[in-house]
């Protein structure tokens, strides 16, 4: 019988992703799992930054409307290269914003409360920024949020159940905000099925898929999602601080953004100066100010990897390598303590595998100092997300065997069992 290596040795040898590993920066030896968090550089990506640097050298304002691709309409056109990768219309998606910003537009423009119906469904386990997002827009209508926000429970402080999410779509809610996956357990949620029964009780859907976009495909526009929001720099490489993402469904297009400024304007309406806004015609119109260009110029060149590629092949391979991860450390973890407690089902597992350990911030400080990138999460969770564009599963095998070794050895007993400042 095969040994796990060998076959890690052999699953690589077969893949036809492998060639894209190069196009990455990865220093030598480094085994890096946190490309959920920020995803690596890679060599197009940096070209593409520079050629900007290059226009703005060459063109200084011109820039906006000359050189190989002019700036003024980059974030539509970037938009248009992402749409399949989430199931949507060329015209449904713009590159814009952060998360957070998106978050607070979309909802000051889905979120129209009336008397009796003015509560929105989100859950406890939701990403921070999200909640504080959406206890502020229902403050700023005079609501409390105690009141105003449901948040589903969790029967075991991992997982939400869509039949609990589904219970609680009564006559008095408005809106429903859920994440596509969760950030710690890394758990699918069934956002067509939800989108579906909420529609029926009249009820509007936004979607926050930070933790999907790049590594799982949706089909946003089939599924008559509302909403949706996405950063760039996690599975879809955009570097720090990329410019984020948002998809409004055809469908709504024409509703007045709740948060209007210039650049959501009419393209060619937009230098007419005008104190009449006259929003485009599509999802341009929930921009809000300049896009930050050089936040962009990552993605012209990072985008051509998931075009190529293909997010249904992305995700085959990212299932693949969580499934032999997995294996991995049920064969070769035994007796250390950990326990696995993202989904198992393909149906309902994102891109991470999820440890938990009440050693977790130590060993990965361990980790770290055997030069594998894991990411902590307070109070006990490890994860690992190998990514399909740059992870091999020979480094999956190498960093589980790494991990095994510091377990053996006790050496994570060396470092303080506390998170960092990032962490
Ligand atoms: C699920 C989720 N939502 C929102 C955010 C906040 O994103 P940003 O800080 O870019 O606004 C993050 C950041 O990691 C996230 O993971």
């Amino acid at each position: 019988m095969r040994t796990m290596k060998e076959l890690a040795l052999q699953m690589d040898q077969t893949d036809p992703l492998a060639c894209y590993r190069d196009e990455f920066y990865i220093k030598e030896k480094l085994l890096y799992l946190n490309g959920n968090s920020l995803g690596l550089m890679s060599k197009r990506a940096e070209s593409t930054v520079l050629e900007v640097l290059d226009s703005w050298k060459q063109y200084g304002i011109d820039g906006w409307t000359q050189g190989k691709r002019e700036w003024y309409t980059l974030s539509e056109k970037l938009g248009r290269k992402m749409a399949e990768l989430v199931g949507a219309k060329p015209n449904e998606v713009i590159v814009t914003g952060s998360t957070t910003v998106n978050i607070h537009q979309l909802i000051a423009s889905f979120y129209q409360p009336q008397a009796r119906r003015y509560k929105i469904i989100t859950d406890t386990l939701n990403f921070p920024s999200d909640i504080y997002a959406l206890q502020s827009q229902v403050k700023l209508h005079g609501y409390d949020p105690e009141d105003a926000l449901i948040q589903i429970e969790s029967h075991d402080g991992l997982l939400i159940e869509e039949a609990d999410i589904i219970a609680a779509m009564e006559d008095d809610v408005a809106l429903i905000f859920l994440p596509s996956v969760y950030y710690r357990s890394g758990q699918l949620i069934d956002v067509a099925g939800i989108t579906r029964e909420a529609h029926k009780r009249g009820i509007k859907v936004g979607i926050d898929a930070c933790h999907s976009a790049g590594v799982i495909p949706h089909a946003f526009h089939d599924w008559h999602v509302d909403f949706a929001v996405w950063c760039t720099y996690k599975y879809l490489n955009s570097g720090p601080g990329g410019v984020a993402a948002l998809f409004v469904h055809e469908q709504h297009h024409g509703l007045e953004p709740g948060l209007a400024g210039w650049f959501g304007s009419d393209k060619e309406k937009q230098f007419d100066m005008l104190h009449q806004f006259e929003p485009a015609s599509d999802v341009g119109a929930f921009q809000i100010g300049t896009p930050h260009i050089l936040s962009l110029a990552p993605l012209m060149g990072s985008l051509e990897h998931f075009s190529e590629v293909g997010i249904t092949n992305l995700r085959k391979k990212s299932l693949s390598l969580t499934e032999y991860m997995m294996d991995l450390i049920e064969e070769r973890l035994v007796g250390h303590g950990f326990k696995i407690v993202n989904p198992r089902d393909k149906a309902r597992r994102g891109g991470h595998v999820c440890l938990e350990h009440p050693d977790a911030a130590r060993i990965c400080k361990a980790l770290k100092a055997n030069e594998v990138v894991p990411d902590y999460r307070s109070p006990n969770m490890i994860r690992l997300a190998p990514i399909p564009l740059y992870t091999s599963y020979f480094d999956v095998y190498d960093a589980i065997s790494r991990l095994k070794q510091i377990m053996d050895d006790q050496v994570y007993l060396q470092y303080p069992n506390q998170r960092d400042v990032v962490a």
